[in-house]
């Protein structure tokens, strides 16, 4: 799971996921990051703890990092929140099978309309709901996947 910072999409996505796994019995690793390296080290903003919290999902202990190419080699999938991320990504890739891994996260649930993981850090609270809505229909598609 990808975004600009990991402190707000990335690791509810990853957060989410992760629950869903639980509650699914499937099995996989998750791990988030972020395109730069703003926040590395630190915990997710509070705004996503609170929200998560209130959703029975504890991402206080996340700690940001930053994305880096041995990714491509770690993941099978890597999703990226929006498409400025997605360029990032796609611009770190070494061949035609580290690109191959790279989508937007939402073609899960929109396939083809390359809708965007709106990014909450400059807003209120209501963006951070917009994004654990659209993060759990994606997650939900992710289990189906595996
Ligand atoms: P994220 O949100 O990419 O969803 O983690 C952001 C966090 C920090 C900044 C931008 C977006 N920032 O500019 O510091």
């Amino acid at each position: 799971m990808v975004c600009l910072g990991n402190i707000c999409r990335s690791p509810m996505a990853e957060g989410i996921l992760r629950a869903k796994l639980l509650a699914s019995g499937k099995k996989a690793i998750v791990d988030s990051a972020g395109t730069a390296d703003y926040h590395v080290g630190e915990i997710p903003d509070y705004r996503a703890i609170k929200t998560l919290r209130e959703k029975n999902i504890d991402i206080s202990g996340l700690s940001g990092r930053q994305f880096v190419v041995s990714d491509f080699d770690e993941f099978d999938y890597i999703f990226a929140m929006d498409a400025t991320n997605y360029r990032n990504i796609i611009a770190l890739a070494r061949n035609e099978t580290d690109k191959e891994k790279v989508s937007l996260i939402m073609n899960l649930v929109n396939p083809g309309q390359n809708l965007s993981v709106p990014d909450p850090y400059f807003g209120g609270v209501d963006g951070f709901e917009e994004v654990f809505n659209m993060l759990e229909s994606a997650s939900e598609k992710i289990i189906e996947k595996l």
